[in-house]
């Protein structure tokens, strides 16, 4: 009897010290201990930092909720063809089966297009942000519908539009199907973006991701977008992720043609990248003051075939003739959303008397060229650049227009001495030295929207 009281003794003191030493090992043990001490001298270890979880994630694919963009591409790929070894050219778009007309003749000369992801691509495209009633005018349907048409007959066949351009979207429905439609839309490419929510816990899933995709092909009477370029706001938020691997699989149930990027910098475009997301663009601003793209974005999109798609080139109407010669406007004059964003870069650059003596410079270069315009000597400067696929310039339909002028962007070239002559005024010290002054104050591309 005494020797069955033992071994019942021995046995439950044995299943204490197993339970106790399971229950030290979880997580919520640990925690407990860490906070009431653990009784012995290890020293808890600190909590991770998102710059390590980051480091992990990109190694293991370890961060809580995203999905890691190899198992995507595995996906993508088994779902192509079951049973095969990955291989990420499955996931790619290719263009070749599917390519635009390339030898169909346009009203401007062959060197104003370019080819992206299959599509035929102008190299001046229709800037749609105009639209959005900002700028100071109201936009008409019928109007700008019909300027659509003019743009798109003298060969501007590339619009550039965003979910958050207000009616932007619908107008590109009216102008592609229905009683207003028009008969050169079909040879139209219209490039939109899905600029996320900006909440710091923003959550991607299929839903979220399908019903934003979804919108845009309603509003635009599409099947199919031709490109989807993607912004995203936090890097810090791991979720881009997500929302890359739901527009790969959008692009593989048709839905999306070419999957690109916007306000991206260049780290981050490296990352997606080097994961395998078939990028063919970035959208970034790019302009004789903001020459940011220049120090990391220019070297690598060349290197690794992505195209950038350029905006701010004009900087919202300032780099054109009617400011030549012009005192500096006070902000609140100003009615148009474009000129009071990039006023206060000017100052930053270097303030609006070297800003004068640029446009005096370009002014001169363009007399030189058979008195081609400024605005068209500083879209040529940018469009000359590496990796450059296109320069955005904003038009505000059924309100001005200047297609005869921004054609002749291509009827020149800038020579070594012309470029020698904008390099001067650039690295004249006015106050700041090229666009290096907006690289120190926002970092690199697209830091103006990260700045908390
Ligand atoms: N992803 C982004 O974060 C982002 C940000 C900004 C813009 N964008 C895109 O880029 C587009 C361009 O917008 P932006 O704000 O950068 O403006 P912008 O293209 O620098 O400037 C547009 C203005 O320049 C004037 N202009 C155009 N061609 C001209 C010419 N040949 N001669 C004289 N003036 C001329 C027009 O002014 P008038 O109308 O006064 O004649 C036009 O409204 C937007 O529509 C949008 O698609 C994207």
């Amino acid at each position: 009897m005494k020797t069955a009281r033992s071994a019942l003794l021995f046995i439950g003191v044995l299943i204490l010290v197993s339970t106790t030493t399971a229950w030290v090992r979880t997580s919520a043990a640990r925690n407990i201990l860490r906070v009431f001490g653990s009784g012995n001298n290890d020293t808890p270890s600190a909590p991770r930092t998102d710059k390590e979880r980051s480091e992990d994630f990109l190694k293991e694919g370890t961060w809580d909720g995203i999905i890691p963009m190899a198992a995507t591409v595995a996906a993508l790929s088994s779902f192509k063809e079951p049973g095969r070894a990955v291989d990420p050219e499955d996931i790619r778009p290719h263009s070749d089966d599917e390519r635009d007309d390339f030898s169909k003749g346009y009203a401007l000369p062959a060197e104003a297009y370019t080819e992206l992801g299959g599509m035929r691509s102008c190299r001046i495209l229709n800037g749609m942000w105009q639209v959005s009633g900002a700028h100071g005018y109201t936009p008409e349907k019928g109007k700008v519908v019909a300027e659509m048409t003019r743009c798109a007959d003298a060969g501007f066949q590339t619009f550039d539009l965003a979910d958050i351009y207000g009616p932007a979207e619908g107008y590109v429905g009216d102008f592609t199907q229905g009683p207003r439609s028009s008969p050169v839309a079909k040879d139209c490419r219209f490039y939109t973006k899905w600029v996320t929510g900006n909440s710091p816990r923003e959550v991607v899933d299929r839903k979220v991701a399908t019903a934003a995709i979804s919108r845009s092909l309603r509003l635009m009477n599409a099947d199919r977008l031709d490109l989807l370029q993607f912004h995203w706001w936090d890097y810090s938020n791991k979720q881009y992720y997500n929302a890359m691997s739901e527009l790969m699989h959008l692009q593989q149930d048709d839905r999306i043609r070419n999957i690109g990027l916007c306000n991206f910098d260049t780290k981050h475009l490296i990352e997606l990248i080097e994961q395998d997301a078939p990028i063919v663009s970035n959208q970034v601003s790019f302009s004789i003051l903001d020459d940011r793209p220049l120090t990391h974005m220019v070297p690598e999109c060349t290197k690794r075939g992505v195209q950038l798609l350029c905006y701010g080139t004009l900087l919202g109407g300032f780099l054109t003739n009617r400011w030549l010669g012009k005192p500096q406007p006070q902000p609140d004059t100003l009615t148009n959303v474009s000129l009071r964003k990039y006023l206060p870069w000017i100052r930053v650059w270097g303030g609006w008397d070297k800003f004068q003596t640029l446009l005096r410079e370009l002014d001169s270069i363009g007399k030189k060229h058979g008195g081609v315009s400024i605005a068209n000597v500083a879209t040529r400067w940018v469009l000359q650049h590496d990796a450059v696929g296109g320069v955005i310039l904003g038009v505000r339909f059924g309100f001005s227009e200047h297609n005869r002028d921004n054609a002749k962007v291509f009827s020149f070239r800038l020579d070594e001495e012309d470029l020698a002559r904008i390099d001067a005024v650039r690295s004249t010290n006015g106050g700041g030295g090229g666009g290096s002054s907006l690289l120190s104050v926002y970092g690199d591309c697209g830091g103006e929207y990260r700045r908390r």
